[in-house]
């Protein structure tokens, strides 16, 4: 048996290669979409990946792929895991890293010939992104008892195609006993999406928690009318008055802390015509906070600025909060497994919180988990131009398999 164990870089580097040629884009990223045809086709390659490492594979009734490698005993496994979805035009390693990082670390197990005391599962969580069937993270959040299968089911995209029958039509619907179990640990391993990491000059990071997030629906509602004659005065132009809101997710972020986000990513005015005053607009809103209180006041003082606005211009502003996912710190007892793992490979031991969700979040409301992050070039993502050097992406993947060992043995 070898000493110590190491990822083979250069599978990694190469299945990371061939899974981003599935929905490439022409400006070097992907949209890879949850249940697209696209997302088949990267499953189908992950089955194959997962098969050849030997993994025993099982889709469960939510669309999760697990492989799972045995352990010595018949006891709770340690999953490793993160999502092969992403958004519209989004980068290559938001997801995959950790799902093929994973794999790349049991199959280093298998060559230094390590059995390890508890089973391993490398897991493939289903719509992570929430783009095409909002909210995110749903399939995990069935998993971790936080949704029902039949809200998951009932999801529906921008065209009215429901989530089970797109599980179904790509061939992913599988059954209810077959989802990952409850583990003894769970890592993931992701792209940080920020600049602490490039900011410190530091190439992995020990996350310690996740931020709060929440997810406001705003129905703008006003009157179409005729862009010709109808006067300035007489009209209620409903993305005149969206406007104002948007600006003001943006301000209510900025004046609230250094940390506070709040972003407007998805508008819709309609009838969305050149002549025509617009005379409805839905509109998302995501606020962002690892303290619950500030979280809760930045929404409390957007429906009260949506409420003013409405008084103010005879638009009637709907708020609907249909997601929080709270603020979740990680269990101390896996962050320092990371932290030690880091440690073994020579690495700093920089410890930060994620601002992006992630499936660890449902995990983490059912046992202990914890992440690892590879620096992002420019602390871009969710676009073209995200990037991690291979070095950086080659040491966190080292420090996923030294912490899984470390968990499982
Ligand atoms: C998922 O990527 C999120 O943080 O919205
Ligand atoms: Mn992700
Ligand atoms: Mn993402």
């Amino acid at each position: 048996m070898k000493a110590n164990p190491r990822i083979d870089a250069e599978w990694l580097h190469g299945r990371l290669e061939d899974l981003a040629r599935v929905g490439a884009t022409a400006g070097g990223g992907v949209t890879r979409l949850a249940l697209s045809d696209e997302d088949r086709v990267g499953r189908d390659l992950l089955r194959d990946w997962m098969e050849e490492a030997g993994l025993a594979v099982r889709v469960d009734d939510l669309g999760n792929m697990t492989g799972r490698r045995e352990g010595r005993e018949r006891i709770a496994p340690v999953l490793l895991g993160s999502h092969i979805d992403s958004v519209r035009r989004g980068g290559r390693f938001d997801g995959p890293l950790g799902v093929l990082g994973a794999l790349a670390a049991v199959r280093a197990l298998d060559a230094a010939g390590i059995e390890t005391r508890h089973p391993i599962e490398v897991v493939n969580w289903t719509n992570e992104e929430g783009v095409r069937f909002e909210p995110a993270m749903l399939a995990s959040g069935v998993v971790g008892g936080r949704f029902d299968r039949a809200y998951a089911y009932d999801r529906a995209d921008r065209d009215g195609v429901r989530f089970e029958d797109e599980l179904r039509r790509i061939g992913y619907l599988g059954r209810e006993e077959d989802r990952p179990e409850s583990a003894a640990a769970y890592l993931e391993l992701h792209v940080e999406q920020g600049p602490v990491l490039e900011d410190a000059g530091v190439p992995v990071g020990v996350v310690e928690g996740i931020v709060g997030i929440t997810w406001l629906n705003v129905t703008v509602e006003g009157q179409a009318d005729h862009a010709g004659p109808s006067p300035m005065r007489l009209r209620r132009d409903a993305l005149v008055a969206a406007s104002r809101l948007v600006a003001a997710v943006d301000r209510l972020a900025r004046e609230t802390d250094e940390i506070a986000v709040g972003t407007v990513g998805r508008l819709v005015p309609e009838p969305n015509l050149i002549n025509t005053v617009p005379g409805r607009v839905v509109m998302s809103a995501d606020f962002r906070h690892p303290d619950p209180a500030t979280l809760d006041g930045m929404v409390e003082r957007f429906r009260a600025q949506a409420e003013q606005l409405s008084a103010e211009t005879g638009v009637s502003v709907t708020v609907d909060r249909f997601w929080t996912s709270e603020a979740t710190p990680f269990d101390v007892g896996v962050v320092g497994e990371i932290a030690a793992a880091c440690e073994e490979l020579g690495l700093p031991q920089h410890r930060l919180w994620s601002g992006a969700g992630h499936d660890a979040k449902y995990v983490a409301d059912r046992g202990p988990a914890g992440m690892i992050f590879v620096r992002s070039r420019g602390g871009l993502s969710h676009c073209e131009e995200e990037f991690s050097e291979p070095a950086d992406i080659e040491a966190g993947a080292n420090v996923l398999l030294l912490a899984a060992l470390r968990l499982a043995d």
